[in-house]
C-alpha cells in the first residue's frame, strides 16, 4: 500500500462584517493610521459583535467548508480547534462547534498554541491520517482577539483582529499534503506575551479587572527579535530539510503579526514577495485564524502540486514550520 498522508481537500474561512480601521483606532487612542501601516502592515480589522464567540466564527467557517465539500456533518471523524480565545475555559470550544454544525460522531478537542496553534492542530491531525486511524478532520484556527484586547493599550489594540478559518484533511495517496513539519516552543518566553489572570494562578479578582490583567500583555519589541529570528530560521530549516530551494516553492503562507516579520522571513528563504501570501492590511492579526484565511484568499490560485511552507511564531513561545503540497485544483 502507498504511504498515506493529509491533504487539505477543502478551505473555508470567516471574518465578521464589521471594520475598525486605522483612522477609527486613531479616535480611541494616541496613533495614527501612518505609524501602523509603516510599522505593522495593517489598516483594518474585522470586530465580531458583543456576544458572539470564538465558536460562532468557526461553526461559521466549517459549515461553509461542508456546504462546499456536500458532506454531512455526520461524517466528521474530529475536529481539532485552535484557539487563544475559547468561548470559555471549559468545555472546549472544539466540543461547542461540533454541537453547532451537528457533527455528532465527531470526538473534539482544543488545542492551544496562541499563534502557532494552527500549525500545531494541522500536524497533530495529519498523525492520525498517517496512521489511518480517522478519514476526515476538521482543523479550526478561531480567534475573537477584540474580546482579550485593551482598546487603551495603543501597544496591542493596533495589531489584533477576529477571524476564522477551517479546513479538511483527508488521506492522499498521491504523494500530496502534508510532507513535513517542524514544531518549537520555549516556554521561558511567557512573559513577554501572555494574558495574566483569568487562568488558575491568577483567577478572576477586582483586582485582576482593576488592573487589566484580562487583556494582552506584550513586550513587542521583544516578541518582535525572537519572531524575525524563529521564524525566518524554522522556514529555512525545513527547506534544508527537505532539499527545496526557493525556486522550489510556489507559496509561503505566513502567519500575519506584522509585515516586517514576514518580510524577514521571505528574505531569509530567497522569496520574492509575489510568492506571499499576504492579508494583514485588511484583517490584522487573527491569531490562530491567520494562516486559514490566507490560504482562503489565496485557494483560487493554488495549484495542485504546488510546494507550500506555512509558518508561524508566537505566545509561549510557540513557533514552527509545515511543508506541504497542495492536493486540489480549485474551481472556486
Ligand atoms: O502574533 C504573535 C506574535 N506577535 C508579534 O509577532 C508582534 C511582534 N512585535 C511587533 O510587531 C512590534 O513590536 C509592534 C508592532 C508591536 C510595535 O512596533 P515597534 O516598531 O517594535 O514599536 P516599539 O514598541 O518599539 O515602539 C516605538 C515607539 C515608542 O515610542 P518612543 O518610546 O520611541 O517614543 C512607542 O511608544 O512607537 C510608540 N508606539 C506607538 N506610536 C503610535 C507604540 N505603539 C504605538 C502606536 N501608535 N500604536
Amino acid at each position: 500500500m502507498k504511504k498515506q498522508q493529509a491533504a487539505i481537500t477543502g478551505i473555508e474561512g470567516y471574518v465578521p462584517d464589521d471594520v475598525l480601521t486605522n483612522h477609527d483606532l486613531a479616535k480611541i487612542v494616541d496613533t495614527n493610521d501612518e505609524w501602523i501601516t509603516t510599522r505593522t502592515g495593517i489598516k483594518e480589522r474585522r470586530i465580531l459583535k458583543k456576544g458572539k464567540a470564538s465558536s460562532d466564527m468557526g461553526a461559521a467557517a466549517a459549515k461553509k467548508l461542508l456546504e462546499k465539500k456536500q458532506m454531512q456533518a455526520s461524517e466528521i471523524d474530529m475536529i481539532i480547534c485552535a484557539t487563544a480565545t475559547p468561548d470559555m475555559i471549559f468545555p472546549s470550544t472544539a466540543c461547542i462547534i461540533a454541537d453547532k454544525i451537528g457533527a455528532q460522531n465527531a470526538f473534539a478537542y482544543d488545542l492551544m498554541a496562541a499563534c502557532s496553534g494552527f500549525l500545531y492542530g494541522l500536524a497533530t491531525a495529519a498523525k492520525f491520517i498517517e496512521t489511518n486511524t480517522y478519514k476526515k478532520i476538521l482543523v479550526i484556527g478561531t480567534d475573537k482577539m477584540s474580546s482579550i484586547v485593551n482598546y487603551k493599550d495603543r501597544a496591542t489594540c493596533i495589531i489584533f483582529g477576529d477571524g476564522a478559518g477551517a479546513v479538511l484533511l483527508e488521506p492522499n495517496t498521491e504523494g500530496l499534503g502534508i510532507q513535513d513539519s517542524i514544531l518549537k516552543s520555549d516556554g521561558s518566553g511567557r512573559s513577554f506575551l501572555h494574558m495574566k489572570a483569568g487562568g488558575s494562578k491568577h483567577p478572576a479578582s477586582f483586582e485582576t479587572v482593576k488592573n487589566n490583567e484580562h487583556s494582552v500583555y506584550q513586550d513587542g519589541k521583544t516578541v518582535f527579535k525572537y519572531a524575525v529570528k524563529n521564524m525566518a530560521d524554522v522556514s529555512a530549516e525545513i527547506m534544508k530539510k527537505n532539499n527545496l530551494f526557493s525556486d522550489d516553492i510556489q507559496w509561503l503562507v505566513p502567519h500575519q503579526a506584522n509585515k516586517r516579520i514576514i518580510d524577514a522571513t521571505a528574505r531569509r528563504m530567497g522569496i520574492g514577495d509575489e510568492k506571499v501570501m499576504l492579508n494583514i492590511h485588511k484583517y490584522g492579526n487573527t491569531t490562530n485564524g491567520t494562516i486559514p484565511l490566507c490560504l482562503w484568499d489565496w485557494e483560487s490560485e493554488l495549484k495542485k502540486g504546488d510546494n507550500l511552507i506555512l509558518a508561524a511564531f508566537g505566545g509561549g513561545f510557540t513557533w514552527g514550520s509545515i511543508y506541504l503540497k497542495w492536493a486540489y485544483d480549485s474551481n472556486k
